[in-house]
């Protein structure tokens, strides 16, 4: 029953004209004044405490290099007079941190800290990465604490940030450069309304709970086609576009066929109410074959395996309706960008649950 509701719906689908896309189908188609911390390549830029703070070398440390032994010009860490001073132990340089219990770091403007051996940020630690400031994460950080990000971080390939501590995005997930492998939590900023569309650090959330303007959208996203462009031509897999945009009148027409077809009961399980499905957006694709057997294609199986490396997320996953409120739909991908959708990927949660909003 469920395959011929589907088939209908690609029928339906494509007599509304929602193949609107084919013309982007791939088949068609130093600051070293204040450094005290350096490693790696880094080029001598550096990281400053606001205060004076106990930290141990990491033995995991590549070179197990320390102030000491560093010949680059080291500025005094601020010293507030009012404080007692912890002077327990050397200030590590480069490429690891320990940062214990207690402990705060603040990476301000202008400041770049790179970090490519073993580190651990220990449970009631924290770094703060601040706006204007950098972390560069070669390496493994071990994080039980916090680590708050109102600058930029990026994780390159083969490093990792795991532990139970979190990652607090202040702003935007664009402040996250992420090649790496993420599993620790990850806290979002609040969600924001501009002109009627809410973005949660910078992603838009279309879904039951966050509908859009009637008039939004245009058509596909540039970028979303040169990504599924990027993913054809690596892989020789076709990825036809089912269904690409889809306007406000459009998602109008098909919602309420389904709700004649199947009742309504049935249809909101697999199709958005008007002004609330992501095919508005411009940022999503049904790929391949509208059916739950496109999960055991070829195709399939490696859209679902590799996606998240060409900026996209499966957004409907199988055994989830209860938080996305839809079925499972194997072939309908969110386009996220490459670093958010690897961040959503590798978390191991849905879009809602990663962006803390309802489903
Ligand atoms: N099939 C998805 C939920 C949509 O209609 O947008
Ligand atoms: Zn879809």
């Amino acid at each position: 029953m469920k395959n011929k509701i589907i088939a209908a719906a690609v029928i339906m689908a494509m007599a509304f004209g929602l193949c609107s896309c084919k013309e982007y189908h791939p088949d068609t188609s130093d600051d070293s004044s204040g450094a005290i911390w350096t490693g790696g390549d880094f080029d001598g830029s550096g990281f400053r405490p606001t205060k004076p703070i106990s930290t141990e070398p990491n033995p995991a440390s590549a070179n197990g290099s320390t102030n000491s032994e560093n010949s680059e010009p080291i500025d005094e860490p601020y010293v507030d007079p009012f404080e007692e001073p912890d002077t327990s132990s050397d200030i590590p340089i480069g490429e690891t941190i320990r940062i214990k219990n207690g402990e705060e770091y603040v990476a301000k403007s202008g400041e770049t800290m790179v970090l490519s051996g073993t580190s651990e940020i220990e449970e009631g630690g924290s770094l703060t990465i601040g706006s204007g400031a950098e972390l560069l994460v070669y390496g493994d950080l071990n994080l039980n604490g916090t680590l708050e990000i109102g600058g930029e971080m990026s994780i390159a390939k083969n490093a990792s940030i795991s532990g139970s501590g979190r990652i607090i995005v202040e702003d935007s997930f664009d402040q996250i450069n992420c090649d790496g492998y993420v599993t620790a939590e990850i806290v979002p900023p609040n969600p924001i309304e501009v002109d009627g569309v809410t973005y949660v650090g910078g992603v838009l959330v279309a879904n039951k709970m966050y509908s859009l303007p009637e008039d939004y959208g245009s058509g596909l996203s540039g970028e979303l086609c040169a990504a599924l462009d990027e993913m054809h031509n690596g892989t020789g897999y076709s990825f036809l576009i089912m269904s690409g945009f889809r306007s406000y009148e459009v998602q109008k027409n098909l919602f309420w066929s389904y709700v004649e077809y199947d009742g309504y009961d049935n249809a909101i399980t697999y199709s958005a109410y008007p002004g609330t499905s992501e095919h508005q957006t411009g940022l999503a694709v049904d790929l391949g074959w509208v059916d739950e057997q496109y999960a055991y294609t070829e195709e399939g199986m490696w859209l679902a395996k590799n996606c998240q490396d060409y900026g996209f997320i499966i957004r409907y996953p199988q055994g989830k309706q209860h938080i996305t409120g839809y079925i499972y739909e194997p072939w309908h991908v969110r386009y996220l960008g490459k670093s958010t959708a690897k961040l959503v990927h590798d978390s191991g949660l849905t879009l809602e649950e990663f962006l803390r909003v309802e489903g």
